[in-house]
């Protein structure tokens, strides 16, 4: 990749959930990622040879901008739209600049979801965890994949927010219909300053995929 996302040096569990695309779907599936940022996880997908519906609202993510780094130095963030055009994969993703609480997109219309760390922002909170699970989970068609990646209570007013949640309490959410294929959780870690973040912080996360069924 000719550039760097913003977010590259966080901890992901994207390994796990791109070993399970490649079990359960074909190379040219359609991958809807929410919360797509600057595309961490959607140009490894499109190099792969996926198709990807990328939905972000934060038009900066997007479209790039003057940005403060870690240690007090300024850069210009190319965005997810720059990236995807310098590395000419801009024709193999749908880009939705929408807040995917309200945005429309067909039922069934992927063969698989992921979101990494996503759904504890804070303007997720207006409307229930079952909302953004369950809007996640109808745009996968049967057979297909979810996979999510979450932010795990550390503080304690994040014991009072469901969006900060566990495996366990999210596959409550996975009832007829769906299999859990894989749960995983860090114990607490202390990532490094990123953007949004100027100091070393601590994060616990959790991961889960499931498979839809074939009925
Ligand atoms: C922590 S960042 C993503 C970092 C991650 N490592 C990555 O690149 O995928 C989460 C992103 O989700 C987006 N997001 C959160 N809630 C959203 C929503 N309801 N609709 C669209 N985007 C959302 C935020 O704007 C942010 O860009």
């Amino acid at each position: 990749m000719q550039t760097l996302s913003l977010w590259e040096h966080t901890l992901t569990f994207f390994p796990q959930f791109l070993g399970a695309l490649r079990e359960r779907t074909p190379a040219d599936s359609t991958v809807a990622v929410i919360g797509a940022s600057d595309g961490k996880f959607v140009l490894p997908l499109t190099a792969a040879g996926y198709r990807v519906v990328a939905i972000e609202r934060d038009p900066f993510a997007l479209h790039g901008g003057p940005v403060s780094l870690p240690g007090d130095s300024e850069a210009h963030a190319p965005g997810l739209i720059d990236r995807l055009t310098s590395e000419k994969l801009h024709d193999r993703v749908q880009v939705i600049e929408e807040d995917f609480l309200t945005t429309e997109i067909p039922e069934g219309h992927c063969d698989a979801v992921w979101t990494s760390c996503s759904w504890h922002y804070s303007a997720n909170h207006r409307s229930p965890l079952a909302d953004f699970v369950g809007r996640m989970q109808s745009l996968v068609r049967k057979r297909g994949l979810f996979g999510a990646e979450f932010m795990m209570p550390v503080e304690a007013r994040h014991q009072f927010i469901e969006h900060y949640t566990s495996p366990e309490e999210l596959a409550g959410h996975f009832g007829a219909g769906w299999n859990v294929q894989l749960t995983l959780r860090t114990g607490p870690f202390t990532e490094q300053p990123h953007i949004g973040q100027p100091y070393d912080h601590t994060h616990r996360m959790g991961l889960l995929i499931a498979a839809r069924t074939a009925t």
